[in-house]
C-alpha cells in the first residue's frame, strides 16, 4: 500500500455526510413510469462515493455494493433524496451507508424506498491502494453502524472466499472432465 499525500487525522461521521436530490424524469423510468432499478443503483453509487471522497480526500473506487431491497416504486416526477455517510474505515477501504427517500411533490408524502451498504477503496492516480483516516463514531446510531460494519465486513470476506473456493472446485471438475473425455 503506498503512502497517502493526505493527512490521516481521524475524522467524524459528520465530515463525510452527503446528500443528493434528483427529480425523476422520463429518461429515468420504465414503461410504467417507475424509476429503473439500475438508475437508482447509479444514484446510490454516486452518493456513496461522495461520502467516501469526503472521508478519505483521495480517489476512490467502488469495491462492492451489498444486497439492495427496492422497498417501494419511485414514480415519474418524484423527488428522490439520497443521504450517505461513512460507517467505518478499515485500512484502505470504507463502508458507506446510503438511505433513499422519495417525495411525492403533489401530496408532500415522503417514503423510504431503499437502503444499501457499499465498500469504497482509496487509491492514488496509479491505482495503488492508500491508507484512509480512522472514523470516530460519536452518537449511539453512529456507534451501532460502526459495530455493524465490522460484522458485515466479516460476512463479505466469507462470501468472497466461498466464491473463490467454488471457482477453484469448478475449474478442477472441468479439468477432470477434459482428461476423462
Ligand atoms: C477494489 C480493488 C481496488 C481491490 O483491490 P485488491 O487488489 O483486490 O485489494 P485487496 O484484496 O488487497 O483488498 C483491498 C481492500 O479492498 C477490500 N476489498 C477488496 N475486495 C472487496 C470486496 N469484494 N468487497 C469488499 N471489500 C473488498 C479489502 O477488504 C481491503 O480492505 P482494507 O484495505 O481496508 O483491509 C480492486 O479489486 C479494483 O480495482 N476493482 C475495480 C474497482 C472498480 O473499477 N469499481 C467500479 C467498477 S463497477
Amino acid at each position: 500500500m503506498s503512502s497517502p499525500a493526505t493527512n490521516l487525522t481521524a475524522r467524524t461521521v459528520a465530515h463525510s455526510q452527503s446528500e443528493m436530490t434528483e427529480i425523476i424524469l422520463p429518461n429515468d423510468t420504465n414503461t410504467l413510469g417507475n424509476l429503473l432499478g439500475g438508475r437508482l443503483m447509479h444514484f446510490i453509487d454516486l452518493t456513496g462515493a461522495m461520502a467516501a471522497y469526503r472521508h478519505s480526500r483521495t480517489h476512490v473506487v467502488t469495491a462492492a455494493m451489498d444486497h439492495i431491497d427496492f422497498i417501494r416504486p419511485v414514480h415519474l416526477g418524484d423527488l428522490l433524496t439520497l443521504k450517505s455517510c461513512v460507517n467505518r474505515a478499515f485500512s484502505s477501504s470504507m463502508e458507506v451507508g446510503v438511505k433513499v427517500w422519495a417525495e411525492n411533490t403533489l401530496t408532500s408524502t415522503i417514503c423510504h424506498v431503499a437502503s444499501a451498504y457499499l465498500v469504497f477503496v482509496a487509491i492514488d492516480k496509479e491505482g495503488r491502494r492508500l491508507k484512509v483516516p480512522e472514523l470516530i463514531p460519536e452518537t449511539p446510531d453512529e456507534i451501532r453502524r460502526y459495530e455493524g460494519a465490522l460484522r458485515r465486513r466479516e460476512h463479505r470476506e466469507a462470501e468472497v472466499n466461498h466464491r473463490k473456493q467454488a471457482k477453484i472446485e469448478s475449474a478442477a471438475q472441468n479439468d477432470a472432465a477434459v482428461l476423462n473425455s
